[in-house]
């Protein structure tokens, strides 16, 4: 693969952050042991490799998970001080860092925090046996991160301290790339968040979600979507909008208990036979009223997948001017409800649903209501 080190951003500035992609998410979670097991046996990862006490690492377990180009950590702390266990006091499961793979870790690091990015992790050198990797981190929303990953000089299975699993395969469920990951923000931050990806990240802005845009009855909220210079990387940023009743990002803020990642966006290639998997596996989807589908082909007019199928798993499409989209979204992944899982399948269409969004955020309200929470 070659990227070239300084691309063009699409206002046609030198891109100062180029991203090769999101090299991996890390969750911290209250037990790792089994938040792994739900990723392998449910959503179909690999467990490809593990840290902790028995490779060497005192303070915590991490499992290292891979489906396609998707990698996901998911770590536990082992003691009452650990901040990970803080975190998880304060936060429940939840992401912790939206990691970047970058070529020059040191130029990220000084190019962010030039520009006001928060230091989290200076640039340093983490040695291995099977080689080294350069990482640094800064803060964004909430608790979460970036950390910046080159592992050029690394030839392991993931990264130093980690062992590689070999008996830890996954049945596929056919997710293989992540098209975006959602941040909620309090009400007021979204454009202080969107300049930070702007000014700090050199981000640029695909779209904007008014609250008009995505209003129920009763809730609201409003969504801008940042892109990085490659249009590879996707941070949309929501927050609340005033509403007769709770916003869904207002509810996740107070389970939360501040900002932080709202679901995580996994491409698929055949969103039927993905989503049959998923429940047949236990995932529970929302679903939208019978009535959406009578209207669906007038709507959307034809498509290649089965209509009786798609209506029956409780599939959303929508339609633009590029083609057209597959999607769905699961209820909350951990008992607080907070973090959930989208799948995504795009036939053309570059949007994110916003057909949908009504739909959607009816049957949202009708889980917030049953949660007291509406
Ligand atoms: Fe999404």
């Amino acid at each position: 693969m070659t990227v070239p080190t300084t691309s063009s951003s699409p206002n046609g500035a030198e891109d100062f952050l180029p991203i090769l992609g999101i090299d991996h998410v890390e969750f911290w979670v209250g037990n790792a042991f089994q938040a792994a097991h739900f990723y392998q046996s449910v959503l179909g990862f690999d467990v490809i490799a593990y840290a902790g006490p028995e490779t060497g690492v005192r303070d915590r377990a991490s499992y290292a998970l891979r489906q396609g180009e998707i990698t996901l950590v998911v770590t536990a702390g082992l003691h009452p001080d650990s901040p990970i266990v803080r975190h998880v006091a304060a936060h429940g499961d939840g992401v912790r860092d939206i990691a970047l793979s970058v070529e020059n870790v040191d130029r990220a690091f000084a190019e962010t925090t030039r520009r006001g990015a928060q230091p989290v992790l200076e640039p340093t050198t983490i040695e291995g046996q099977k080689g080294t990797i350069r990482r640094a981190a800064i803060a964004i929303y909430g608790e979460t991160i970036h950390s910046f990953v080159n592992r050029d000089d690394y030839h392991g299975t993931f990264l130093p301290g980690y062992h590689r699993v070999l008996n830890g395969r996954g049945t596929p469920t056919g997710v293989y790339s992540l098209d975006h990951i959602v941040g909620n923000v309090e009400l007021g931050q979204m454009d202080r968040w969107v300049a930070f990806y702007r000014d700090v990240m050199g981000f640029s802005q695909l779209v904007h979600f008014s609250d008009e845009a995505i209003r129920t009855e009763y809730s609201a909220l409003m969504s801008k979507v940042m892109q990085n210079g490659t249009g590879r990387v996707k941070f949309p940023i929501n927050e609340p909008a005033p509403g007769k009743k709770k916003s869904q990002i207002q509810e996740f803020l107070d389970f939360y208990g501040c900002p932080g990642v709202q679901h995580l966006a996994l491409l698929t290639d055949d969103i039927v036979h993905t989503v049959r998997q998923l429940r047949s596996r236990g995932i529970e989807f929302l679903r939208v009223p019978p009535a959406y589908y009578q209207s669906l082909h007038a709507r959307i007019g034809p498509i290649s997948e089965d209509l009786e199928a798609i209506q029956e798993l409780g599939i959303l499409v929508d339609r633009d001017d590029e083609g057209y989209l597959l999607q769905i979204f699961s209820k909350p992944v951990q008992d607080r409800p907070t973090v959930f899982y989208e799948i995504i399948q795009r036939r053309g269409a570059r949007g994110f649903g916003e057909g949908n969004f009504k739909a959607l955020f009816e049957a949202i309200e009708l889980e917030q209501a049953k949660r007291g929470n509406l």
